[in-house]
């Protein structure tokens, strides 16, 4: 049962579970600093969650959805300035500005505590603050880690039990002098005394998502939405582990974690870092097409998002999702691109800024082929197909357990990780990018990654549909200089003594009318089996100027015999001159990052040119 204390400042009770000084001093500088007016020690339980949830309902933030239809879920909209990543309010504040990088805002620790300390004074007035203890992995997983979160956001406690291990446990963990990253969140909008709230409050004028390297702390003001409030995920789980792993020798990456299971049941686990907006979610619960499936193979889910991964003592690196849930985005899913992901939120979902249906359910544009005849749109006004706005936002989401998903992997909360054999790259780019290729080996591998472009999506700042370099789909998560972050990777993979394969794919190539040149989805599997073969050294491919490829031979087309060998040869085509600009473009990350630049990425650069202005003949194929 939760504990919440109606308490004065000067009279903060902490329960007898909490036993660690140095957590408590800091609980009760931060109650004195926000002066919230009340205090709710989470503990995690179903009860908790099903009260904030009626609470949330009773004022209106939560909207109950048709219980036969959707049970134990919820529809939440939020303010309409508040619906994604805020990336250029986002800080990485170390000590020094060359550690944070190019790539990262900055401000001096010194001045931003300042700037932090004017706006949390007094920010949780008229409200309650949540206590949210959680850990990041399983719970004692010797790869896990540890955070506590004080927000005056209810949705943000409910999410948080879905997205961490969050409960009383962690303060079992914890014990009398645990580590844990403090992490204090506020929407930035105190109430006066009588002052009607706003079912989603936020701050409009201010919105700061800062990280403290050093201090491996998280402030977050102004926003009450996913990564920019759930502290857990993108801040903890990839800004401040970036820096520990960084310290500890380790990788904290923004990848999905998949098993392949081949009919002799032998399984290979791969992590695949795709940018926001790529299909992670898709790739991480692939369904096979038939003729794989019904030999046999079979496709499971660690994680969607994040994935930590550590040098086990065998040699072999070992990778845990430290999520427990899944922050997916709903647009575009729907039972032929994810089936999955739909059987996943059937029920004890949360959704937030998607349409509703007359029926008390839920709806997103591509959730069904026809839209519904009337619906109430993401903002609560009235929608037909006829309106020209969006139903649903693009960046819509559902919160759900992971431990839901009829693809789940067996070993999804084995505390000592699953062994990963390759690592897969790929962002979208209708055009230059083949749907894959092999590395020759770890540098190259880095190069690629480190070189990875992406057409924008919606949390990013700039022009839809324009590349921005993302390089490992870490460019609004790595937690220090960019640069350095490829020598870790660097340096990691000579520690490795026979390391995981590097891959690199796209699933996005056009044609010149601007179709798709790759079915993609469950077609995937095609070029995941060949992944997963070669880096089992067993598959066959060729060399080429960028690295190892399929010949269309190479991959299992049963059920997909109408895809000719030239569509193939298409999609894999490497476009020498257009390859040239693509290489001669990586010189603008390269300049941007030059102080820390690895030195081998650059060797690796002159030798992809050199190779690419000397291809033989016979490469012309790929043309
Ligand atoms: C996400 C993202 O929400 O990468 O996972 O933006
Ligand atoms: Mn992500």
């Amino acid at each position: 049962m939760a504990l919440a204390y109606n308490d004065t400042l000067t009279s903060l009770q902490f329960p007898d579970y909490i036993r660690h000084k140095k957590l408590r001093q800091w609980i009760a500088e931060m109650v004195t600093l926000c002066k919230p007016d009340s205090v709710f020690w989470c503990d995690g339980s179903q009860e908790e969650y099903d009260g904030l949830c009626e609470e949330l309902v009773e004022k209106g933030t939560f909207i109950r959805l048709n219980p036969e239809l959707r049970p134990n879920s919820f529809l939440c909209r939020s303010d309409p300035a508040d619906v994604a990543r805020v990336e250029d309010r986002t800080f990485i504040c170390s000590l020094s500005r060359k550690e944070a990088g190019p790539t990262n805002n900055w401000v001096n620790p010194r001045e931003m505590h300042k700037t932090l300390s004017t706006l949390f004074d007094g920010c949780m007035k008229g409200r309650t603050m949540y206590i949210i203890p959680f850990s990041m992995g399983p719970l004692g997983s010797h790869i896990s880690y540890v955070g506590v979160e004080l927000s005056d956001s209810a949705y943000v406690a409910v999410n948080m039990r879905i997205m961490t291990r969050m409960g009383r446990a962690v303060y079992d963990v914890l014990g009398e002098d645990g580590q844990f990253v403090p992490c204090v969140h506020s929407v930035g909008q105190p109430l006066e005394p009588g002052q009607q709230d706003v079912t989603w409050p936020c701050n409009h004028e201010n919105k700061y998502i800062v990280h403290f390297p050093e201090e491996r702390s998280i402030w977050s003001y102004g926003s009450g939405y996913g990564g920019n409030a759930l502290l857990g995920k993108k801040c903890f789980a990839l800004r401040i582990a970036s820096n520990i792993a960084r310290d500890e020798g380790w990788l904290a990456e923004h990848m999905a974690l998949v098993g392949v299971e081949e009919p002799s049941g032998e399984k290979t686990y791969v992590g695949a870092a795709f940018p926001s907006a790529c299909g992670k979610t898709n790739f991480a619960m692939l369904v096979p097409p038939k003729a794989f499936q019904e030999e046999g193979w079979k496709v499971t889910t660690v994680g969607d998002d994040i994935a930590w991964i550590k040098l086990g003592k065998d040699g072999q690196l070992y990778a845990i999702n430290p999520e427990n849930g899944f922050f997916g985005v709903a647009p575009g899913t729907n039972y032929k691109t994810n089936p999955n992901a739909m059987d996943t939120i059937r029920a004890n979902t949360i959704f937030t800024n998607v349409a509703l249906t007359p029926e008390g359910d839920v709806w997103w544009e591509g959730m069904t082929d026809e839209p519904p005849a009337e619906l109430i749109d993401w903002h609560g006004n009235p929608w037909t197909p006829e309106s020209k706005e969006k139903a649903a936002h693009p960046n819509s989401r559902f919160t759900v357990p992971a431990s839901q998903c009829p693809t789940i992997d067996p070993a999804w909360e084995d505390p000592n990780g699953v062994p990963i054999k390759a690592f897969i790259f790929g962002g979208r780019r209708s055009t230059v990018n083949p749907l894959v290729f092999q590395a020759f080996n770890w540098t190259y591998g880095v190069y690629f990654a480190a070189t990875m472009g992406s057409e924008m999506t919606a949390a990013a700042a700039g022009k839809i549909g324009e590349v921005r370099r993302d390089p490992f789909a870490m460019l609004p998560f790595a937690g220090y200089h960019m640069a350095s972050y490829f020598n870790h990777w660097l340096r990691f993979g000579r520690t490795i003594p026979n390391p995981p394969r590097i891959f690199l794919v796209n699933w996005f190539r056009k044609d010149e009318n601007g179709k798709f040149l790759w079915p993609g989805y469950g077609e995937n599997m095609r070029v995941l089996k060949w992944i997963v073969e070669r880096a089992r050294t067993r598959a066959a491919g060729v060399e080429m100027h960028l690295g190892r490829v399929p010949e269309y031979d190479h991959l299992d087309w049963r059920g997909l015999e109408g895809y000719t060998k030239e569509q193939f040869d298409k999609v894999m085509s490497v476009d020498k001159e257009a390859w040239k600009n693509e290489i001669l473009s990586h010189e603008e990350l390269f300049i941007k990052l030059y102080d820390r630049l690895p030195k081998e990425l650059i060797a690796v650069r002159e030798l992809l040119l050199s190779a690419l202005w000397s291809a033989p003949k016979w490469l012309d194929r790929y043309e």
